[in-house]
């Protein structure tokens, strides 16, 4: 089973064995630990440590901004690139602060499934429940870790009892605990019916692994304490009764996730999960576009920007705009459509993100990430194609949920104030509006600490101290319709008018009350709360 790469024979074989996918977690569960062990066996990094600074850099406001100053650790670990037996896998970093943002959620659209991390002794907290959300929007696949076995932890029919209720998803033992805590020594591999034990004097030694015949091998008695043994034999007996089996199609279409325990910290149940993210993950998947869906097998190559990051160098204001492959075989210094702007683009020096360093990318395939450097032609929900009009769909832009007004220290540099805010909103990390009376601009954004981070942004790469005052808006809505309707409608609401970065009309509400005005006085204008990324 586990030399298959790919469910689907036809495909070719480097993308069948490509494996595209996101960590989700609460802070705090082991996404940076796991993450590190991923890179260890996938040979990107030679010794555990290298990736320990990022999770502690996370964990205070001032670190997560310094870490932001340092945008070579931030950006090559954005998405990194590993093999793994004969897989690859592309690991794409979900945005570290609490807060939920679009970044997020723009993460999600360029992965085929999501590992969730969980704390044993925590169960399902708070923003993994958030995270699972955005994934199940997709039907993404998810395959679960309950990390920290090594610690005292729940029961594990509460565990999965309580992803099961919480999260209304069938839940599969891939692995069963042996011991709790102190005494936790492995896991019975429900799957391939081997004992995995845990090296407890070494934590980056790989576990041992036994090939046992069932559970009544007296291979078990050897390795196992009797009391240990007996609760073992009873669990998994009762959990082959009451647990559903392993169904491959339900955890691809994402009603099912098979979970494995393990010890993130001590190496141990990582190399089991990344089989399992090989063997039942799915291959890169079609991708919605209009006018036509674009299946990964097709020769010619296209791909849509999910994420653009600026000023990574910020000497030179160069932005890398992240492409997830759609489909085809890429070769360095290809000419691709960028089809918004129907002009073609040479793509020179696109890097590929390997989890050390970034490097040139000489080829690439569907589901692959490259990083495209270029001078802000490329802006997200873009797609670029080898001619072709598609246009990738389902990247929505959401209205914000906090509007704050903002204003440079120095009045005299209020252009330059405009031209970084313009830069933030390409970047996806904050709507900007322009209201049409008065000056100043509006920023919107999903969560609070995206005021902060952009502050502190605005000031250290563009030497431009800014205040953020109280708005009297609470959101914003975009608005559809003819001309005439929308003209209407801007007249007689001058006040609470603006226009986005892309140059759209909003209106900018105080109350839901003022939307359910609009709604009726203007039956032939439309208000909506999300908006596609594309042109
Ligand atoms: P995050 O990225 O999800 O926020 O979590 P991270 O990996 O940073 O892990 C959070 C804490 O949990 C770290 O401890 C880490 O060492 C610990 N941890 C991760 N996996 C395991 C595990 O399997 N067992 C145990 N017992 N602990 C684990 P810390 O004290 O905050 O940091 P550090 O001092 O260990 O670096």
């Amino acid at each position: 089973m586990l030399d298959t790469v790919s469910n689907r024979p036809d495909l070719p074989a480097e993308i069948a064995r490509r494996r595209t996918f996101a960590i989700i977690s609460h802070p705090d569960a082991g996404k940076t630990t796991l993450t590190e062990k991923f890179l260890l066996y996938g040979g990107a990094i030679q010794m555990a440590g290298q990736v320990r600074a990022k999770g502690e850099a996370r964990r205070t406001r001032s670190d997560f901004m310094k870490m932001e100053q340092d945008r070579g650790i931030s950006v090559s670990a954005s998405a990194m690139s590993f093999d793994f037996r004969n897989f690859r896998f592309n690991l794409v970093d979900t945005p570290g602060h609490s807060d939920f943002s679009e970044d997020t959620y723009r993460t999600l659209t360029a992965v085929d499934a999501a590992v969730m991390v969980i704390d044993g002794a925590k169960g399902v907290e708070s923003q993994t429940q958030k995270l699972f959300e955005v994934c199940r929007l997709r039907d993404l696949p998810i395959l679960t870790f309950c990390n920290k076995m090594d610690r005292e932890s729940r029961d594990t029919f509460d565990i999965i009892d309580e992803i099961q209720e919480n999260l209304a998803i069938d839940v599969t033992p891939a692995s069963w605990p042996i011991g709790v805590g102190r005494d936790f020594m492995g896991c019975y591999d429900m799957l391939r019916d081997r004992l995995e034990l845990m090296d407890r004097a070494d934590r980056n030694k790989v576990a041992e692994s036994i090939e046992i015949n069932g559970l009544d091998d007296p291979k078990l008695e050897q390795n196992v304490p009797a009391h240990l043994l007996s609760k073992l034999r009873e669990e998994v007996e009762m959990a082959r009764e009451l647990l559903p089996a392993l169904n491959p199609q339900a955890v691809l279409e994402g009603h099912m996730t098979p979970i494995w325990f393990g010890s993130a910290i001590n190496s141990f149940g990582v190399k089991e999960l990344m089989d399992g993210i090989g063997t039942y993950g799915p291959e890169p998947q079609p991708q919605k576009a209009t006018p036509r869906q674009i299946l990964p097998e097709e020769t010619k190559v296209s791909g849509f920007v999910f994420k653009v990051q600026a000023n990574m160098d910020p000497k030179h204001r160069d932005r890398v705009a992240f492409v997830r492959l759609a489909s085809g075989h890429f070769n360095r210094g290809m000419k691709l459509t960028h089809v918004r702007s129907k002009k073609p683009m040479s793509i020179t020096n696109p890097v590929l993100f390997l989890a050390s360093d970034r490097e040139l990318a000489e080829e690439a395939w569907a589901g692959d990430i490259i990083g495209i450097p270029n001078h802000g032609q490329l802006r997200i929900g873009d797609t670029l194609t080898e001619g072709e009009a598609l246009k990738v769909t389902g990247i929505p832009s959401f209205a914000p949920e906090l509007l704050q007004t903002v204003r440079a220290g120095d009045p005299l540099k209020s252009k330059h104030l405009e031209k970084a805010l313009m830069q933030f909103a390409e970047e996806g990390a904050a709507k900007v509006f322009k209201p049409m009376i008065g000056s100043g601009f509006i920023v919107g954004v999903v969560g609070a600490l995206q005021f902060e981070v952009l502050g502190s942004r605005i000031e250290l790469e563009y030497g431009l101290p800014v205040r953020f005052e109280a708005s009297q808006f609470t959101s914003a809505r975009w608005v559809h319709g003819d001309k005439l309707a929308v003209d209407k409608l801007v007249n007689a609401n001058k006040q609470h008018m603006a226009e986005d970065n892309d140059g759209d009309v909003v209106y900018l509400t105080r109350l839901q009350w003022d939307i359910d005005r609009i709604g009726r006085d203007y039956p032939d204008v439309t208000l909506s709360a999300t908006k596609e990324m594309m042109v």
